[in-house]
């Protein structure tokens, strides 16, 4: 059989179903066809056995991020996760993520990430860029190529989920997340950008909750080294002026003259974020 084909037979498949109040693992038995990913396998649940099934996907080619979910305990994308990747002689659990509140089965409300994206100013240009003759904006090579990879995110909040930070300690209150960290990076690194926003992810970001554990980083279905490339360089940028103590006896460490330093108009806390969990949501621990 070819590498690329899953084999015909009967998988069964553990699929959570409920909502905050109730809910269990329930078991369905499935013919699986040759080449199914984990959103096929739903999908059919859903038209063959239980049209009921709450399931959000859009795209099925790995680019919208609204099938992010838990298959065997871990995030990532079901359209992106083959069945023959997946133990043959175990059941497929399939959970919404456990870092967001539970709408119904395998939907959750994201909309917590939308909010704390609000916090953070946009890309600002710098007065006076020099420009071309012709008005065009000039940026170095290397600079493109560093802040393309952070481009790349396609909002799956699949990092979200995993971090520890918000998925087991529960501080969606204190700290943005490492979606929202990379944001922040890729801002930081933009060289036409006229804002600074590092004392923003360190106090009301908190960006030195990150421990630089890597699990983020381990479930991007898009690669993005979200703590090599995003985070350890945000945190040595801001580290002069929060952490080194030196500097700060020395007042050193301010932002740059042609950067602007930007604090929220909204500190967030556990109620000026809607939707923010307060309280764990279903699913087994991932990291
Ligand atoms: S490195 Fe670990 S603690 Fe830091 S954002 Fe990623 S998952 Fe969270
Ligand atoms: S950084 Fe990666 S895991 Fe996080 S939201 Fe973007 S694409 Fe998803
Ligand atoms: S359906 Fe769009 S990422 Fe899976």
């Amino acid at each position: 059989m070819s590498e690329t084909m899953t084999a015909s037979g009967t998988r069964k498949l553990k699929i959570w179903r409920g909502d905050l109040a109730t809910g269990e693992l329930v078991d369905y038995d499935l013919e699986t066809e040759p080449g199914m990913v984990v959103l096929d396998a739903v999908l059919a649940v859903q038209r063959e056995q239980a049209q009921d099934l709450a399931v959000r996907w859009n795209c099925k080619a790995a680019k919208c991020g609204s099938c992010a979910a838990e298959v065997n305990g871990k995030p990532t994308l079901m359209c992106h996760t083959r069945l023959d990747e997946l133990p043959e002689d175990q059941p497929i659990t399939v959970e919404p993520m456990h870092s967001f509140p539970l709408i119904r089965d395998l939907v959750t409300d994201v909309s917590w990430n939308y909010e704390v994206n609000k916090l953070i100013p946009p890309f600002t240009p710098k007065e006076d860029i020099p420009t071309t003759e012709r008005g065009e904006y000039l940026i170095d090579q290397r600079d493109t190529d560093r802040m393309s990879e952070f481009r790349k995110c396609i909002e799956c909040f699949l990092c979200q989920d995993v971090c520890h930070i918000l998925r087991d300690h529960r501080l969606h209150n204190r700290y943005y997340g490492p979606r929202f960290m990379v944001r922040m990076a890729s801002l930081d690194m933009h060289p036409l950008d006229g804002l600074d926003r590092k004392d923003l992810a360190v106090k009301d970001g908190g960006l030195g909750y990150c421990n630089i554990t890597k699990c983020c980083t381990e479930v991007c279905p898009e690669g993005i080294h979200i703590t090599d490339n995003a985070i350890i360089p945000l945190k040595e940028r801001a580290a002069d002026r929060h952490w080194d103590p030196i500097m700060k006896l020395f007042g050193q460490g301010k932002p740059p003259a042609d950067r602007k330093p930007v604090r929220s108009q909204q500190p967030p806390d556990p109620n000026s974020i809607p939707g923010a969990p307060s309280s764990p949501g279903v699913g087994p621990d991932a990291g």
